[in-house]
């Protein structure tokens, strides 16, 4: 399988003022196509931070991420927004759907990007994925935490990404739900072969992964094989 994610010697470090916070310092992983991995870690460990570098929505100050080939550190604000596009899915801790936009439009909006056509009947296909269909013409703040946790989830998929980062995707839902969205996580991967890069307080999501990978204060302190896989590997 071909790499998808290489990530090398990752620092960040954000400055306000005359204050440096460095939030990850020397992070080294990589990732090959259709792996699934986990990301674990304490509150303020920096994993959202280093989803976020991953995906190209920021910039490291130093070290390299290189994308499906692509080295994003040089690459400018614009040039990173094409990339993620192409091959970028991104579900959001705290969601980030566009409030002027009603559910349908926003799972619409990565599609009509990339100038695809019947985006409105796949968006809708999608939404019923998720268990959404009837609320598709909802805006976000006529939606609860979970719902909008899955319209997030339906947009994400909507551009049928090469890989996909999700920051806590079940983290907002009842069990039932949760259990839901992360059967389609896993069939996602499946059906597309897509990579996922799942960032969980959930350990027992984490042990469902090939991988889990474990930062604390800004430092990649393990990077195990899970048994899950481990299992499998006998079973055969
Ligand atoms: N824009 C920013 N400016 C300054 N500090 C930041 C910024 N974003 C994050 N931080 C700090 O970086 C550290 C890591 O934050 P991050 O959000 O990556 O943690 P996390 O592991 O995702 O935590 P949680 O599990 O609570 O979501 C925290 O101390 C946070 O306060
Ligand atoms: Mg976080």
């Amino acid at each position: 399988m071909p790499t998808i994610l290489d990530i090398q010697n990752l620092q960040k470090t954000y400055n306000s003022g005359d204050r440096h916070l460095t939030v990850l310092q020397g992070i080294n992983f990589s990732l090959q196509a259709g792996d699934v991995c986990a990301i674990v870690g304490p509150s303020g460990s920096g994993k959202t931070t280093l989803l976020g570098l991953c995906a190209g929505l920021d910039r490291a100050s130093s070290g390299s991420v290189i994308l499906n080939g692509i080295k994003l550190d040089n690459l400018s604000e614009d040039e990173r927004a094409q990339v993620r596009n192409q091959y970028v899915g991104f579900i959001f801790q705290n969601f980030q759907l566009i409030p002027t936009l009603t559910a349908l439009e926003n799972v619409m909006v990565p599609m009509e990007l990339r100038g695809e056509k019947n985006v409105q009947k796949q968006a809708l296909e999608l939404l019923g994925r998720v268990g959404l269909a009837e609320r598709h013409d909802h805006y976000p703040t006529q939606l609860s935490g979970g719902e909008q946790q899955r319209v997030s989830l339906a947009r994400a998929f909507s551009n049928k990404p090469a890989i996909l980062f999700a920051d806590e995707p079940t983290g907002n839902l009842d069990e039932e739900t949760g259990e839901r969205v992360e059967k389609l996580l896993f069939d996602l991967n499946r059906e597309s072969g897509t990579t996922l890069v799942l960032v969980t307080h959930d350990l027992e999501l984490a042990e469902k992964t090939d991988r889990i990978i474990r930062i604390k204060g800004g430092t990649l302190v393990s990077d195990q094989v899970t048994s899950s896989v481990i299992n499998s590997d006998y079973n055969e």
